[in-house]
């Protein structure tokens, strides 16, 4: 019994963290090293001048970063995802993004058009910011915002509170976008290392998807960024692809995996891809 009680507690500490973060490590690290690959002369040097030196020049490296900082500013955990009304199936900004106490903005869209306004200050003799609390910010839920379940239904949380069995073990279907997908590609068809699963959506953008990420990168006229956009292909992809066929106690096997992996590389290649265009645009 003694021995048991710090396994509970430790356990008890880290039931919350699973639950609540954005793309796991993997999908955050893939779509930050997709940007960096893909920013102008002058975006790379702010990028570069912003970022902590122990980062040595590698935003990828802090792409998580604001999944860390949740407990520390814990006034930006509602920033990671948009809660939508259950099977609508489509998002409004002025409806839907609201924290739990009903303040407007305070959703991962109203994040990201506000952290693209604080990083223009970029350059300025002074600003009010920190400007690389900003840049990780940003980058991290231009991340987050292209998770389809990070644009979820309200009451279960985006699927957090979904319980299904990956393959064999007991998961939580949010988990599953977050991480399980990726990894079980990354075991499967990569050499279990990120970086072939990088190269290969770095392929497909390049190739395949030319014609789409010419689309991708634009947005609204005069817009820099336009998280209503992604939001609604979020919702639309939770609706089409997550919840699909799925309820309490499904068990995900290969049909599931198959089909669903080149929806999560497809919005890993778009959230990479428009994470570039923002930083390019704000960056000038
Ligand atoms: N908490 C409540 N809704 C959530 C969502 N869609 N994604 C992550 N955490 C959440
Ligand atoms: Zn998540
Ligand atoms: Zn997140």
């Amino acid at each position: 019994m003694e021995s048991f009680k710090p396994l509970a507690l430790l356990l008890l500490f880290l039931l919350p963290i699973t639950t609540v973060t954005g793309w796991g490590v993997d999908g955050h690290f893939t779509t930050c090293k997709i940007a960096q690959g893909r920013l102008t002369q002058a975006a790379a040097d702010a990028v570069n001048h912003l970022l902590p030196e122990y980062a040595e020049g590698d935003l990828a490296s802090l792409c998580s970063w604001a999944d860390h900082v949740k407990f520390r500013y814990h006034w930006s955990s509602p920033l990671h995802y948009i809660d939508t009304p259950d099977d609508l199936c489509t998002y409004q900004y002025n409806r839907d993004c609201k924290d739990e106490d009903g303040t407007m903005g305070r959703c991962v869209a109203g994040a990201i058009k506000n952290y693209t306004t604080q990083l223009q200050d970029y350059g300025k003799q002074t600003s009010q910011y920190n400007l690389t609390e900003a840049l990780l910010f940003l980058s991290h839920f231009i991340g987050d915002i292209h998770q389809p379940l990070h644009v979820g239904f309200t009451t279960d949380r985006g699927g957090n509170t979904i319980n299904v069995h990956w393959f064999t073990r007991k998961a939580v279907l949010h988990h599953v976008w977050d991480d399980s997908i990726i990894e079980t590609a990354e075991e499967r068809f990569y050499n279990s290392d990120v970086e072939t699963l990088i190269d290969a959506i770095q392929t497909n953008i390049t190739k395949e998807w030319a014609d789409q990420v010419q689309i991708w990168e634009k947005c609204s006229r005069n817009q820099i960024t336009c998280p209503n956009i992604y939001a609604t292909e979020g919702i639309n992809a939770a609706c089409n692809w997550a919840y699909k066929g799925v309820g309490n106690d499904s068990v995900l096997g290969d049909d599931y995996f198959l089909s669903r992996l080149p929806i999560v590389n497809w919005r890993l290649a778009q959230g990479g891809v428009r994470l570039a265009a923002t930083l390019n645009g704000i960056f000038g």
